[in-house]
């Protein structure tokens, strides 16, 4: 079977400004960290990665039961930050999730920022991103890092424009 080599940058950023209050467009709203959001997380991961090219990097992101398997793996991750952790709901539901998690360094990880694609180009991406950043800041957290795929150019719009620099390429080999 043939192998692709997709290239990801990892980013990091120093977290030295205060992120204070972030603003959302009416009339979406924040839901905070709960254990009983952890299908709902999934769901929202599903619908925002399925087909796209995250989806061919990491598969389990294009499957709704992948998606219920990854947010229990990042759940009982030790540090999961249930403060850096969000969804932002609409009126008809919920429509972005991200995730935070502590990793060595200390360091704050991004995880799966997704936003569904019927909602994107509202600036709830970059509030979600920014969402996690503050809840790195109250976790005492100086750095944030994370990794995109080099293809996924809103997402890497989006990072840049947060102040994300590459720290390091690396290659995801995918079978198939
Ligand atoms: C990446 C993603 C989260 C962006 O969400 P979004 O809500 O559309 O982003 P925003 O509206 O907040 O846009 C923020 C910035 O991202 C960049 N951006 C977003 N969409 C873009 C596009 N289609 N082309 C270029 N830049 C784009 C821009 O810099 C934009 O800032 P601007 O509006 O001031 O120009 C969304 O496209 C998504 O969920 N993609 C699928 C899942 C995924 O790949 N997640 C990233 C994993 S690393």
């Amino acid at each position: 079977m043939a192998i692709t080599y997709y290239k990801r940058l990892r980013m990091e950023l120093d977290l030295d400004e205060p992120i204070g209050p972030i603003a959302l467009p009416d009339p979406f709203t924040w839901i905070a960290w709960d254990e009983s959001l952890l299908a709902l997380h999934a769901d929202v991961k599903y619908r925002s990665f399925r087909g796209e090219i995250d989806a061919y990097v990491f598969p389990c992101l294009g499957d709704r039961y992948g998606c219920q398997r990854l947010m229990r793996e990042i759940r009982r991750k030790p540090g999961f930050l249930p403060g850096a952790t969000w969804l932002i709901a609409g009126p008809d539901g919920c429509v972005g999730t991200v995730q935070g998690v502590l990793d060595h360094g200390p360091i704050g990880a991004i995880q799966n920022l997704g936003v569904v694609p019927e909602h994107r180009g509202k600036g709830l991406g970059r509030a979600l991103a920014r969402g996690a950043l503050a809840g790195f800041q109250g976790a005492g957290l100086r750095r944030a890092y994370l990794e995109v795929t080099a293809e996924n150019r809103s997402a890497l719009m989006l990072y840049r424009s947060l102040g994300f620099r590459k720290a390091r390429t690396l290659y995801k080999a995918v079978d198939g």
